[in-house]
């Protein structure tokens, strides 16, 4: 299976998925590709000899598909069968993910259904929560809402900021993403649950 992983900054999760896809892993990466030209995931991808693209959206104020149309370019050059959203910050039109239904994931840290959107982290602490986590989920054109592919959970300290909190749940995005597409790669869909 061919992947291709998009990033908007420093990628540690398209690192974490690239060091997996070796061996008799069922999929390989074809592209990372990234909404902004100076993210740094992007020089880590071309050091590990990854094909790398990237289209700036501030090039296109106000115009989400001709930002997505530009995107669309490499990517469908790359002829994935798959997408990874890792650490993408855009939201994507419902033309966008339709043309890539069902072979499209994301992961966000929260344990989905909470806090879809931002700041996930100080949402979990402001509401006092035990636990907190990341999801890997099937993109559709509701954010942060499509079928769970996978969750890890961690537990929240009381002195926890946004930082530590943040920190730790990464440490397990780390594990999970990699054993979602593993599965996801091979046509298993039951839900990774660390
Ligand atoms: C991190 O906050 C992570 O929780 C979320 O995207 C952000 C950047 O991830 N998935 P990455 O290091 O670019 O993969």
């Amino acid at each position: 299976k061919r992947v291709a992983i998009l990033i908007s900054g420093g990628g540690s999760n398209m690192l974490r998925l690239v060091e997996d896809m070796t061996g008799d892993h069922p999929a390989r990466p074809v592209l990372v590709a990234s909404n902004d030209p100076q993210a740094a995931g992007l020089g880590r991808a071309a050091s590990l000899g990854i094909a790398t693209a990237a289209v700036d959206h501030r090039d296109f104020p106000r115009d989400r598909a001709g930002f997505e149309a530009a995107l669309l370019q490499p990517l469908l050059a790359a002829r994935p069968d798959i997408i990874c959203l890792a650490g993408f910050m855009r939201i994507l039109t419902p033309d966008f993910v339709q043309r890539f239904a069902g072979r499209m994931l994301n992961i966000h840290p929260s344990l989905l259904p909470k806090y879809p959107g931002l700041n996930t982290h100080a949402r979990a602490i402001a509401a006092g929560d035990a636990q907190a986590g990341a999801t890997v989920h099937q993109v559709t054109s509701d954010l942060d809402s499509g079928p769970i592919l996978g969750q890890a959970r961690v537990p929240v300290h009381p002195d926890d900021t946004v930082q530590t909190l943040a920190a730790r749940v990464l440490v397990q995005e780390h594990r999970l993403y990699p054993a979602v597409l593993r599965r996801f790669a091979a046509g298993d869909r039951t839900p990774v649950l660390l």
